[in-house]
């Protein structure tokens, strides 16, 4: 995280959705706009989920592949995860490329969600498109964790990063909203969450654009140590009901 960034982060907090404190504003916003949701069977994730199931079966969409990250991955992985713009809002620290290499092994290492903390990648590999390491392979242009915040809650968060080349085409919005119905449909989430940096606008921008609601903006919530700052943190979810509700209206 730049210092830029992390200034831009706090001065975004303080402009962006309803003011920390209101919180008759951040209610009046919510789904419920109570204390306790309408009455409902308890939760349950769809847990232990093994990562194989869908590299047996990959989710396609229009131009994207969507599959575990494996360790082949990793050469075009490095392709953006080296990049500062990258960096910037993702809280990964500067690394050589062997270091890369070893933290996208552990990433691809990561396959079965059980527990809370568990995680897995799936590669965006966008299809026809050769991967530059020339060798033959389609390209991963970009990646996406699904976390499991809490199995008692079943609530799921999402994290993202494209290749800036790959940017601004939708590949993000089309690569998520995969993910995103995965969640809900094969994992069974009753909420998915994202958790973001105020200054990060695409990311805001795709969360909006993935029908997510900005549910809160929390005040100097982590100590960014390579910035020696505090950073505000934006949060923002949507529930299984509504992604039923915005799939029904197309
Ligand atoms: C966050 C991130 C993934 C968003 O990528 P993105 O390319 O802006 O997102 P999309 O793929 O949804 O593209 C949307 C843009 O493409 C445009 N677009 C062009 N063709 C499109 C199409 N066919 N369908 C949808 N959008 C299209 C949209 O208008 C939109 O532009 P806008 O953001 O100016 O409104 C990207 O900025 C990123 O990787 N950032 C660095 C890592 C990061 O911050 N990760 C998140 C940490 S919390």
């Amino acid at each position: 995280m730049t210092a830029d960034a992390a200034a831009a982060s706090s001065a975004d907090a303080s402009t962006e959705g309803p003011p920390a404190g209101s919180v008759a504003e951040s209610v009046a916003g919510s789904v419920a706009g109570s204390v306790a949701g309408p009455p409902s069977e308890a939760p349950s994730l769809a847990l232990p989920f093994d990562a194989e199931a869908i590299e047996r079966e990959p989710i396609v969409t229009e131009r994207l592949l969507i599959r575990p990250l494996v360790a082949d991955d990793s050469d075009d992985v490095w392709e953006y995860q080296r990049l500062p713009e990258v960096l910037r809002y993702i809280p990964w620290p500067e690394r050589s490329r062997d270091e890369a290499h070893e933290h996208t092994m552990r990433r691809v290492g990561s396959r079965l969600l059980a527990e809370d903390g568990d995680n897995v990648h799936v590669a965006m590999v966008l299809v026809g498109e050769p991967s530059p390491t020339g060798s033959g392979r389609d390209r991963v242009v970009g990646d996406v964790m699904v976390r499991v915040a809490s199995v008692e809650h079943a609530r799921l968060e999402l994290g993202w990063v494209l290749h800036p080349d790959f940017q601004g085409r939708g590949l993000a919005a089309e690569a998520t909203a995969a993910v995103l119905a995965f969640a809900f449909d094969t994992l069974q989430a009753h909420r998915v969450l994202a958790e973001l940096i105020p200054a990060n606008t695409a990311s805001a921008r795709l969360c909006l654009r993935l029908g997510m609601r900005h549910e809160a903006t929390f005040v100097e919530e982590e100590y960014d140590r390579v910035a020696g700052r505090w950073l505000d943190m934006a949060y923002y979810g949507i529930l299984r009901r509504e992604h039923t509700a915005a799939r029904l209206a197309g």
